[in-house]
């Protein structure tokens, strides 16, 4: 199949082709797009790594990469053979300018072969400590030159703090403009996350209501079941503030609390998210007891499975301090927002995996309803599934069949598969389309990153002086520690029951 809207002949180079980011997803996501017909008539894919391997080595393993991790199923052997022949391995270094002049002799000969001038994206898929070495070998080889056709590609985390952050935005834009860089936050490409700015934005019946007249608190909740696993090496030293608030939380912050958007292009979109993050009320060291809190998983039980606590995780220190839940109660200081309390939290090893966004809106004015006919009363309430549930519910009261009148909450539900009946593709296969098309939309800009991290450093500072003492705090398999539903049970607010399901299972 092929669609009129394909990219313009290009050069993807994976730096960390052998490693797990490709093997698990850029590969897959890439020959998605290719059995889709979305690839470039004309493209290569290079694979650039330390490791001693040729082609055909690589290639076995991607297609095992494809075959499972790919949300579309097996590869059919004549789609995969047509696309392996664009894929090819190079043995290097990254710090050797030889791969890099190898790679620009590359180049030169794709161009020459395809008589036309190709765009060049290189993908930074290696660790953290490669993204301050990589964006300078490639200028020094000339390979940044093209500001049209060449982009760099950068995976999160984006720096450490915001000194770093600072210091990796410095060496990209040192080498790249900034029309060239794409960071990757993968939340971005979720359909369900683009569905917030559809949903708000695309619908009139939302947009009145969606402020502090009407809501009365917001809750974000991105929850794991998975520990560390294999990465405690890396996640030791990062921890839920830095995994996963900094960025994915932060993002679905501003998608829900933004402003109209006048255009659909990509620095209005990204103008207003960064808006968002100014309007944030900074957290004064002060505060931070008051405002943030933090959890470790100790050995616990999910699913009748005994888990181990995070201090006997492979590669974590036995007397690790590092959180593994976080939670924050913000507000946005604007006209549309003052006085909201928008509560986030995000953990590993929890009970259910469950991303979702709650308004919570606020309660009649005056209730009219004599007192008996109320007793399950609770307001209004949307709630955004991002996954594994990928919908919407909108929660309201009804009346009970029968003849008194009797109240009851129940749903209206929207779900993406009952009613697209296809699946929603892999954020990456989205985001890479999108690197592809140089769109820079759904890609986090510097200014952003560096808002994000502000506002957090003084959590991370006093959290880094003061040793949590009571760690671990929550056991695996709970919904994390009680200090977290404190956080809003003092102002009579909560995070939405994880099962609760208004319209099953009650009876008045
Ligand atoms: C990554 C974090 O960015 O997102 C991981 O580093 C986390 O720790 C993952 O598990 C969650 O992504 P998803 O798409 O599975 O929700």
């Amino acid at each position: 199949m092929k669609t009129n809207d394909q990219p313009e002949p290009t050069l993807f180079v994976i730096f960390g082709g052998a490693g797990d980011l490709a093997w698990r997803k850029l590969m897959p996501s890439l020959f998605d797009l290719h059995r889709d017909g979305r690839m470039p008539k004309n493209f290569a894919i290079i694979a650039v790594d330390r490791a001693a391997s040729g082609d055909a080595q690589m290639r076995k393993r991607f297609l095992d990469g494809v075959n499972r991790f790919s949300p579309r199923g097996k590869a059919k052997s004549i789609d995969w053979k047509h696309f392996a022949g664009h894929v090819t391995y190079q043995q290097g270094d990254f710090k050797d300018p030889a791969t890099y002049s190898n790679l620009a002799k590359h180049c030169a000969e794709l161009d020459k072969e395809w008589k036309v001038k190709a765009g060049h994206i290189f993908h930074m898929a290696t660790p953290p400590v490669m993204f301050g070495v990589i964006p300078k070998m490639l200028a020094d080889a000339g390979l940044n030159q093209d500001r049209k056709g060449a982009r760099i590609v950068v995976e999160k985390p984006i720096g450490h703090d915001l000194d770093s952050a600072r210091e990796l935005n410095r060496v990209l834009t040192d080498s790249f403009h900034e029309s060239q860089i794409f960071r990757i936050d993968h939340y971005l490409g979720k359909e369900t996350v683009q569905n917030i700015l559809a949903f708000r934005f695309a619908n009139p019946l939302f947009e009145p209501i969606w402020n502090r007249r009407y809501v009365d608190y917001v809750t974000i909740t991105v929850a794991e079941e998975v520990g560390v696993g294999h990465r405690g090496g890396y996640y030791d030293h990062a921890g839920a503030l830095r995994d996963m608030m900094q960025n994915h939380l932060m993002q679905l912050l501003c998608l829900i609390a933004m402003e109209p958007m006048v255009s659909f292009k990509a620095d209005e979109i990204r103008n207003k998210k960064v808006d968002v993050l100014h309007a944030i009320r900074p957290i004064s060291r002060a505060m931070v007891g008051q405002c943030a809190v933090r959890g470790q998983y100790g050995r616990g039980t999910l699913d009748g499975k005994k888990m181990c606590g995070y201090r006997q995780e492979d590669d974590v220190s036995p007397h690790s301090k590092t959180e593994t839940f976080a939670a924050l109660k913000l507000f946005v200081d604007n006209w549309r927002w003052q006085g909201v309390p928008f509560y986030l939290r995000t953990g590993k090893c929890l009970a259910r995996q469950v991303s979702e966004v709650t308004i919570q809106f606020r309660t009649v004015p005056h209730q009219s309803f004599p007192s008996e006919t109320i007793r399950d009363w609770h307001p209004s309430r949307i709630v955004l599934s991002i996954q594994p549930e990928e919908g919407i519910v909108l929660e309201f009261q009804a009346k009970y069949p029968g003849p008194k009148m009797l109240l009851r909450p129940v749903e209206m539900r929207f779900n993406y598969q009952d009613s697209f009946a296809i699946p929603s593709p892999d954020a990456y296969e989205t985001l890479l389309w999108d690197v592809m098309k140089h769109d820079q939309t759904l890609f986090m800009r510097a200014d952003q990153v560096e808002a994000a991290w502000q506002l957090l450093m003084p959590v991370l500072d006093v959290w880094a002086k003061s040793n949590p003492r009571n760690f671990p705090n929550y056991p695996a398999g709970s919904w994390g520690p009680k200090a977290a539903d404190e956080l809003l049970a003092g102002q009579g607010h909560a995070w939405r029951p994880p099962d609760e399901n208004p319209s099953q299972g009650r009876h008045l």
